[in-house]
């Protein structure tokens, strides 16, 4: 049994992974902004797991400061934190040039610079207890420069990989920890009505599933779920042109 924080725990992954950690026996921090879905996650964990620890915190990423108070606050509760899952994310996003630095900047600001805030407050943590396992939520989407709605949200997700990468040769040969997840399309809020018809998508709790057991078996890195997306993403590393775009 450890402690695990999960960030962007309110819904979608970040929601279903409390659920089946709690199924395993773990304690666990939650935060996102949404405090009242925060409850209802805690208030069905309670119904199934009442032996189970569930903390909550109110918590945007874009925060910075807050993101290191509320992880540290976190950490001497539980006297120390054994896992934490930077899973806190946003999927807007328009083509570049077309008038929409608004969103793109939004999305690059919660998922780059918002998992840096979170790996850093983490990583601290980590050194200080001289142990720990750091969880990168990133995306299939991150293999490859990607067209369209998700070139910027691909582009933070490359970001957060090579991040949480070079943490990992920062710490090998230390008992810390460190696993990226390339999730390809699981059902959440993220993807709506129209996604939920794309090619491999699968339902929140067998996606989440198969990201929960590579996060326990600590692989350093996985496409979840393994099928279809780990062989497809050989083909997407080199797809012509063409083809990425109608992959896409
Ligand atoms: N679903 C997929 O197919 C898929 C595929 C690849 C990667 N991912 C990644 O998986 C992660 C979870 O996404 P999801 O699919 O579960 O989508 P989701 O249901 O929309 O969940 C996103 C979570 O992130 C939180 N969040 C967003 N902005 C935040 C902010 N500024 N501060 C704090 N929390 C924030 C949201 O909580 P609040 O709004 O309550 O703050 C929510 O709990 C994301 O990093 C996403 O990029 C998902």
């Amino acid at each position: 049994m450890s402690t695990i924080l999960i960030t962007g725990a309110s819904s979608g992954l970040g929601a279903e992974m409390a659920r089946q950690f709690a199924a395993l026996g773990h304690d666990l921090a939650l935060c996102a902004r949404r405090t009242d879905r925060l409850e209802d996650v805690r208030s069905d964990i309670a119904a199934t797991h009442p032996d189970v620890r569930v903390s909550l915190k109110a918590l945007d990423v874009t925060d910075h400061d807050a993101v290191f108070r509320v992880f540290e606050e976190f950490r001497e509760e539980f006297g120390g934190l054994d896992r934490v899952v930077v899973n806190a994310g946003l999927g807007k996003g328009q083509p570049l040039g077309t008038g929409r630095f608004d969103v793109n900047r939004e999305t690059a600001e919660t998922n780059f610079i918002g998992a840096l805030a979170q790996t850093e407050a983490a990583a601290q943590i980590f050194r200080a207890q001289n142990a720990g396992h750091l969880v990168m939520v990133s995306s299939f989407s991150a293999l490859r420069g990607m067209p369209k709605n998700i070139t910027t949200y691909a582009a933070t997700k490359a970001g957060v990989a090579h991040l949480a990468e070079g943490f990992r040769a920062d710490v090998h040969g230390t008992p810390i920890k460190v696993t990226v997840l390339y999730p390809g399309y699981i059902v959440s809020e993220m993807n709506d009505e129209a996604d939920q018809k794309l090619t491999g998508m699968v339902s929140t709790e067998k996606g989440v599933r198969s990201m929960v057991d590579a996060i326990e078996k600590e692989k350093d890195s996985a496409c979840v779920p393994a099928l279809p997306w780990a062989p497809l993403s050989v083909v997407l590393k080199h797809a012509p042109l063409p083809v990425l775009k109608k992959l896409m």
